[in-house]
């Protein structure tokens, strides 16, 4: 017996629990640990029946994710679970397994090769694998169409999505709910089948339905994976794996299925989506600021200006339970505000999200109001005023005055310096950045920019409470448009300058999009409205070095009032409903203002274009990652990840670099250089590393910010 794996016995049943916390994964030494017990309870004539728990707060909650990266390298040992799961179904003793927490992945495996499954009402089963860009690889998708019928192993090894107890008893996955403790009913329910025949998952075929019935459903799946999954390689592969179990008999169904697991493991998409899984857990680790340090309690908040982000922000905290101030300038602007949150409130409602209740709770947690009287009392202000400098720092003077000491004072900025800004106060250590994203109470990403003097508990408070938020929060320093926007700017210059050199606005955006970006560039352009980079382009037009090339033709549209959707015209055309279209017109402005700049149109392949725009995107992330505004590369992709709809299972726009090789993204950089000019240098850091024949995340290791 290892460890990890405890037997013990209740009169005449064993308890095997399972103990590797904090989630039980099934790493080395637990399916060990297990088949020993097996063997003891085999060997003794005094136990009738067995229970298989998890000790701590959770059975299993999946495989040592671990584990993946070393199969694929090779350095993996011990022969899969699929050895164990057979001895535990040919165990002459029934095995009942008590699941609390989550049985996910390899945990529902685990559980699914038990005789019985009894579960407490707040257990959750899952095969969520398709999120790694994974199959499950321990008969799965063989035994989950077995208990709970083929469409709906379908859709839960396609969706990755959990189900809980009560669905799990009426599928059959789960043989009795434990109202009360969970070992305690265990033990009960396995006296009574004990000496009993027991039933093997992968003998029950009668749910396995008729050709004909799963031939439609499985063409359906797949069709709904090509619309909804674009591109991804699991979900397709998730649906070929339970189809093999209706058609295969159960022992080739698995050899089936762990040839497709093999092929989706090696797959760029799953190492990426990996990466992505981790990289997500990385950016809470700062180096200077050690998991101790003191954070200070949100209790209160306020937002001041109840625009479009400081509505959605407002939203944001009440739903996490922080009562909060909501401050306008005056009361039209406050009606118009609050009349926003309550229409989304109610959207949420209608689309049953969540109940009238619920709503009508959140929303008496947002306080309006037109003075600073109550800031006193509040923990944490956010600020989200218009954007210009003067009227930041007289609202932070204000704050300075009002706010009790130790409360936090952040700025949702998206361009302005965060040190200026805390320059207007008698407390900079208080202030830092909290850069929500559009729609604030949507987007997951939460930009924390750290002021040259913001304290460590300023910081550590600022990312505890982004998770609190439901948010990722990452660390980036105090520059020009910090992480996400000083990436998008040269990324939307390129997709501009390729439209003056000749591409169609629906080329470009088409063959980003096809690249996996949730949306084109000119396309985000027209969400964002044109004018907001319209105006930032004119207030630091003084800043412009002469003669390097600046994008001309979204002024143009800007001087024609086409500001996008919100004008219902900009790079397209917009319905009522905010539906685009392709608009002609603007195809013939673009001929006409290209031509009188004397540039020849030529013709532009979608490989210049994801070339040109995603390399502009990694050589602004070297530049960012050298001067030290993000803390490691996968920084980087988390933010665009999560802010600018870069595909996941492409892991990011600096995972993506590494993906190619520095060296052949450095080569094509020159190139561009070559024929367009300076604005091209490459970042001598990717230059030193494709020199080296090294990667960015070997550069985050080297400087000791990665695990
Ligand atoms: P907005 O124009 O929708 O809202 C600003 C609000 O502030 C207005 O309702 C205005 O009445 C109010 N306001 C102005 N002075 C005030 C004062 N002294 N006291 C109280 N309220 C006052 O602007 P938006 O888009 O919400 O932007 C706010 C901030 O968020 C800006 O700093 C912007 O750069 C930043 N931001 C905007 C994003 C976006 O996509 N719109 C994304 C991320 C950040």
């Amino acid at each position: 017996m290892t460890d990890l794996v405890q037997l013990t016995s209740d009169n005449g049943v064993a308890i095997i629990t399972i103990n590797n916390p904090p989630v039980n994964a099934l790493s080395p030494d637990v399916p060990e640990g297990i088949s020993d017990a097996l063997d003891q309870i085999a060997q003794n004539a005094s136990v009738k029946a067995a229970v298989l728990i998890g000790g701590g707060r959770t059975f299993v909650a999946g495989a040592d994710i671990k584990e993946f990266g070393k199969m694929t390298s090779g350095k993996s040992r011990g022969p899969g679970l699929l050895p164990l799961l057979l001895k535990i179904e040919d165990s002459a003793k029934p095995v009942i397994v008590a699941v609390h927490g989550t049985a996910f992945g390899g945990g529902m495996e685990l559980a699914m090769a038990g005789h019985y499954r009894v579960a407490v009402p707040t257990a959750q089963f899952g095969q969520p694998e398709v999120k790694l860009g994974l199959i499950p690889g321990a008969a799965g998708t063989q035994r989950l169409p077995r208990l709970a019928g083929v469409s709906k192993a379908v859709e839960m090894c396609v969706s990755g999505n959990p189900i809980n107890a009560e669905e799990a008893l009426k599928l059959g996955i789960v043989d009795r709910i434990i109202d009360g403790d969970l070992l305690t009913g265990a033990l009960a329910f396995a006296r009574e089948v004990a000496g009993k025949p027991a039933p093997k998952t992968r003998e029950r075929n009668e749910k396995l339905g008729n050709a004909t019935e799963n031939a439609i459903l499985f063409s359906a799946a797949r069709e709904a994976v090509a619309k909804k999954q674009r591109a991804l390689f699991a979900p397709v592969k998730a649906i070929d794996a339970v189809e093999a179990a209706t058609k295969l008999p159960f022992e080739e169904g698995c050899k089936f299925e762990q040839k497709l697991f093999i092929e989706c493991l090696f797959s760029e998409q799953s190492k990426s989506l990996i990466h992505v899984f981790f990289s997500e857990r990385e950016v809470s680790k700062i180096p200077d600021i050690p998991k101790q340090t003191n954070v200070i309690p949100i209790q209160s908040a306020a937002v001041v200006g109840a625009g479009t982000m400081g509505g959605g922000i407002a939203m944001v905290l009440a739903n996490a339970g922080i009562p909060v101030l909501l401050k306008e300038a005056d009361q039209s602007a406050l009606d118009r505000g609050l009349a926003t949150i309550q229409s989304n409130y109610a959207n949420s409602v209608k689309r049953g999200r969540f109940s009238p209740q619920v709503a009508e709770a959140r929303l008496k947690r947002i306080t309006p109001t037109l003075t600073f009287g109550d800031f006193s009392k509040v923990d944490l202000v956010i600020e989200a005023v218009f954007e210009g400098m003067a009227l930041k720092k007289e609202v932070f003077q204000q704050l300075d005055r009002v706010c009790k000491p130790g409360a936090i004072l952040a700025s949702n900025t998206s361009t302005l310096s965060i040190d200026e800004i805390a320059s207007a106060t008698s407390r900079p250590e208080s202030v830092i950045g909290t850069h929500f994203f559009s729609p604030a109470n949507v987007m997951r990403l939460l930009e924390i920019v750290r002021g040259k003097v913001s304290s460590k508990e300023v910081v550590a408070t600022c990312m505890q409470l982004s998770k609190t938020l439901g948010k990722v929060g990452v660390l980036v320093g105090n520059c020009r448009g910090f992480v996400g926007n000083r990436m998008f700017g040269p990324y939307r210059r390129e997709a501009q300058f390729l439209i003056e050199e000749g591409a169609g606005v629906e080329a470009v955006d088409q063959a980003l999009s096809d690249f996996g970006m949730a949306m084109g560039p000119l396309a985000t352009g027209d969400l964002a409205g044109l004018d907001v980079g319209w105006r930032i382009r004119k207030e630091y037009r003084h800043l412009e070095v002469p003669g390097i090339r600046q994008p001309f033709v979204e002024d143009r549209l800007c001087e024609l009032g086409r500001y996008g959707q919100k004008t219902g015209a900009g790079w397209y055309k917009y319905d009522d409903q905010r539906r685009a279209a392709p608009d002609p017109a603007v195809g013939e402005l673009i001929r006409k203002w290209v031509e009188e700049a004397g540039i020849a149109p030529r013709q532009i392949s979608p490989a210049e274009i994801t070339d040109r725009c995603l390399y502009a995107l990694v050589n602004e992330g070297a530049r960012i990652l050298e001067e030290g505004y993000a803390l490691r590369a996968s920084d980087i992709d988390i933010i665009y990840i999560n802010g600018y709809g870069f595909p996941a299972h492409r892991g990011g726009p600096m995972w993506y670099a590494d993906a190619v090789g520095l060296k052949q993204v450095y080569d094509r950089i020159c190139e561009f250089q070559h024929q367009h000019g300076e604005i091209w240098q490459p970042a001598p850091l990717l230059q030193q590393l494709a020199e080296q024949g090294k990667t960015f995340a070997e550069f985050g290791r080297e400087q000791g910010a990665s695990a």
